[in-house]
């Protein structure tokens, strides 16, 4: 049986609390004129306490899975993209796979900086396609905030915390996604780096003193870079799929610097119009930004369904890559599935006693069963 690849839901959660330039200024030297004319930035929203990837990322999956009009439980594997994870281990996918309750699903993170949603949606898609797996859900989640120097005015300025999420299925009908390119280049890997807490540089009182726990990152390099393969992955996806950039409704690109897509737009030779850009609102949310951009056009009736939409990101590794989808929107439901969602806070409550009542289980079995050795 041949399977496409649908994006059905969709789904988005950004911290309340919001910095501004002005409030930037505050703290390091810089000011509004900068920040605006050199990135297009004007404000970000920055995790509270007790926000984090994981909690963010799981409020964007509970929307998406609405939308998509499906339960927790019927969701087959759960792929996170992160750089900023809960944890080394585990993995923020299975910390969201418990917060959500998807008691069928298997979890894992992904690791590719910003253009690490466009590669999950990709290998996601393909895991469909083939029949292995039915119903996944596709998470961008990031706070990083907590990996910047607020004191390093060349990085703090440009990021900022949220996360989006896709829900894809299987479906017999033509369509969702249709092509994709995956690029890396290892050896530009220290132009965007966080040096410290790996195997290479473990945590130490000197990796903590010289700052190597934060993001460091050579913005000229990167932004050469960035100019250089936006319009490259582009016309490679279109080109892939057998288009051509006359056929492509949408470009939702890596929201890093409004530059940066004004000169992929030129290279293109696109009207900016047709670039979904919310960067001024929310910074670089890394991988998290491009669902956070496509979203925000679904809402707003600019993506409608069957609209041709390429995704295109880079980011540290060095990464890069672009994705060509056909829009579907949710897929019809023989009976809709809203029980977890109109009783939302008894759902949540759910998921949480379940979570407590598998470690109490746990907990006794050790004490019923012991030491195995
Ligand atoms: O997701 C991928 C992540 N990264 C990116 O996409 C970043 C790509 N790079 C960029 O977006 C740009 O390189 C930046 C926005 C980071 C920097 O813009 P730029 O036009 O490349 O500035 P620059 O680094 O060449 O610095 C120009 C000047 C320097 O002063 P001097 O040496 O010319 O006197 C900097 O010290 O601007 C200064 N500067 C600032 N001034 C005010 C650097 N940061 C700031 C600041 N406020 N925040």
């Amino acid at each position: 049986m041949n399977y496409f690849a649908h994006i059905t839901g969709w789904g988005t959660s950004v911290p309340a609390n919001i910095m501004t330039n002005a409030d930037l200024a505050k703290i390091v030297e810089t000011n509004d004129e900068w920040i605006r004319s050199r990135t297009g930035i004007a404000q970000r929203h920055i995790a509270e306490e007790g926000q984090s990837s994981a909690s963010l990322g799981a409020e964007a999956a509970l929307k998406a899975l609405k939308v998509a009009n499906i339960s927790p439980h019927d969701v087959d594997l759960i792929v996170v993209s992160t750089s900023s994870p809960e944890h080394l281990f585990p993995s923020t996918a299975s910390l969201i796979q418990d917060r959500i309750g998807a008691t069928r699903a298997g979890a894992f993170d992904l690791s590719a900086a910003c253009t690490g949603f466009i590669i999950a949606v990709n290998i996601v898609a393909q895991s469909i396609r083939s029949g292995a797996i039915h119903t996944a859900l596709v998470i961008g989640t990031e706070t990083l905030s907590r990996l910047v120097d607020w004191e390093d005015r060349s990085t703090c300025i440009l990021f900022g915390d949220g996360a989006g999420a896709f829900v894809l299925q299987a479906s017999q009908e033509p369509g969702g996604v249709l092509s994709a390119v995956m690029r890396s280049d290892g050896s530009g890997g220290d132009l965007l780096t966080v040096p410290a807490g790996g195997s290479k540089l473990p945590t130490s009182y000197q990796t903590v003193k010289d700052k190597q726990h934060f993001i460091q990152m050579n913005g000229r390099e990167v932004f050469r870079f960035a100019t250089r393969v936006m319009a490259q992955a582009t016309e490679d996806v279109v080109k892939k799929a057998n288009f051509t950039l006359d056929d492509v409704d949408w470009v939702v690109p890596h929201q890093a610097n409004q530059r940066i897509i004004e000169t992929a737009a030129k290279r293109l030779k696109l009207p900016l119009e047709r670039f979904v850009i919310n960067l001024e609102r929310y910074g670089n949310t890394s991988t998290a930004s491009i669902p956070l951009a496509a979203v925000e056009a679904i809402t707003d009736g600019r993506i409608q369904p069957g609209d041709r939409i390429v995704f295109v990101g880079f980011g540290a590794g060095l990464t890069w890559g672009a994705l060509l989808a056909q829009w579907t929107g949710p897929l019809p439901v023989e009976k809709p599935k809203m029980w977890p969602y109109r009783l939302h806070g008894l759902y949540r409550l759910y998921v949480k006693l379940r979570s407590w009542g598998l470690r109490i289980v746990r907990l006794i079995e050790g004490v019923v069963w012991g030491r195995q050795d």
